[in-house]
């Protein structure tokens, strides 16, 4: 979001923009070194049972296998490019007067540091590359997935040049709300896919049939799920690390419930749209891993919109091309339950504040829980006060354990729901 404005919700009066503030100081302090081993050690929790499920537990097509392999090492390649990169970006994006204060250190000296703001560039230009070069190696010769694998990233794209617009023009919350639905349409109008669904066993007796055709209304159910998604993802935000941890969580889970899908079916198309799944969101997973080694607490950067709607649209194309979105929005049950609880203030049926955030004492380093309509301050009714990073990891567990649940519900409800 625009800095300016940004530093102006938080000092009370519009900053004035200072010619001599546009240049950085040559004795700048140097980004915090990312928090790499926390990282690393975090990531074999959702690599190591991957990778097992791929090479050993179960039988998959060596060509397959060789295609995720390659797409592996270069989202690997593209974590190592976006750690270097990052602090470069960090201080071009504060010469330029874009960084944000932390809100939940505010009356602290972290407090009145200015953070490098809309990292999330950094992020989605590494992404793209992947995206971009990988299909150089992917090996099966049905050229129709390339036609919307591209469409895909067109809308991926066109979501980080939006993002990126509304980290500096402070774009108005109406808007904001929109822009998502411009940004799916390179997906929505190249989209030749089906556009049935199957209804769920115990309700075919009412409906009449098995399958249903929904034609454009099933385009339309695809441009508000990336509505939603990023979204959700955006107003899910606001402590160190949680933009960028709830997307390392629901990508590890997409990526587990893909390779389990592939391993489960014999239909080659079926596979095939949970292997596109899987090469658009390991890169997503891997550049988003190295952002959370600078956004963790304390955080270094903030991620900007950029990042939350392109990591919100990533998730959607992936879902719709893999076609699981049900699981998708399962995936994302703590954004459905935050939206909901936002509902009124975000359709102003009560004030809604710039900033829905809980109420931080420089005394204790404790966070409080306001009146707000959001999960943070609903955790912190809940389940007392704390700091912010002990609140960002419970959000996390909790994200976790709705994958879990999601998971379970698949396992148990299989034969009997479809
Ligand atoms: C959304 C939320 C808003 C929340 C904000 C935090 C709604 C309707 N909007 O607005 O309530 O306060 O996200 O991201 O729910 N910041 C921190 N610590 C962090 C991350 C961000 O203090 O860990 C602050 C910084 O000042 C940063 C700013 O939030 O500059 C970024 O806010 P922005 O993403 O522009 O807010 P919105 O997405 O508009
Ligand atoms: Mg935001």
């Amino acid at each position: 979001m625009a800095t300016r404005r940004k530093s102006s919700s938080t000092a009370g009066k519009p900053e004035e923009i200072r010619f001599e503030d546009r240049k950085a100081s040559p004795d700048d302090p140097p980004l915090a070194p990312p928090k790499l081993g926390l990282i690393l050690s975090a990531s074999a929790l959702f690599f190591a049972p991957f990778f097992y499920l791929l090479f050993y537990h179960y039988q998959i097509e060596p060509e397959l296998r060789r295609s995720i392999a390659i797409n592996a090492a270069m989202s690997f390649g593209g974590f190592v490019v976006a750690v270097r990169m990052i602090p470069v970006a960090a201080r071009y994006v504060l010469r330029r007067n874009l960084f944000g204060y932390d809100i939940n250190k505010k009356g602290t000296p972290q407090g009145a540091i200015k953070v490098p703001e809309s990292l999330g560039i950094v992020i989605g230009i590494v992404y793209l590359v992947i995206a971009i070069l990988f299909q150089h190696f992917n090996f099966t010769s049905d050229s129709n997935w390339l036609v919307e694998y591209n469409a895909a990233l067109a809308s991926i794209c066109f979501m980080i040049l939006l993002g990126f617009v509304d980290d500096v023009l402070d774009v108005p919350w109406r808007i904001k709300l929109v822009l998502p639905s411009f940004a799916a349409l390179p997906l929505l109008m190249a989209y030749a896919g089906h556009t049935t669904i199957i209804i769920p066993k115990p309700l075919v007796q009412y409906v009449g049939v098995a399958v249903l055709d929904l034609g454009w209304i099933y385009k339309l159910y695809m441009g508000m799920l990336a509505v939603f998604c990023t979204n959700s993802i955006n107003i899910h935000a606001g402590l160190n690390g949680l933009e960028v941890g709830q997307t390392v969580v629901i990508s590890a889970a997409i990526l587990i419930h893909n390779i389990m899908q592939i391993g489960a079916s014999a239909d080659p198309e079926y596979k095939q749209a949970h292997a596109f799944s899987i090469y658009l969101v390991m890169p997503l997973l891997t550049t988003s891993l190295a952002l959370l080694s600078y956004n963790w607490y304390p955080s270094s950067v903030f991620v900007g919109d950029t990042y939350t709607y392109f990591a919100g649209m990533a998730m959607a194309v992936v879902g719709i091309l893999g076609h699981f979105s049900e699981t998708l929005l399962l995936f994302f049950l703590p954004q459905v339950l935050n939206f909901l609880y936002s509902c009124p203030q975000l359709f102003k049926i009560i004030p809604c504040p710039r900033h829905r955030l809980p109420r931080f004492d420089p005394q204790t380093g404790l966070l409080t829980g306001t009146k707000d309509g959001t999960l943070v301050n609903l955790f912190l009714r809940l389940f007392g006060r704390c700091s912010e990073k002990s609140l960002c990891i419970r959000l996390l567990i909790f994200q976790a354990l709705s994958c879990l649940l999601c998971f379970g519900l698949r396992h148990f409800l299989a034969g009997w729901y479809k």
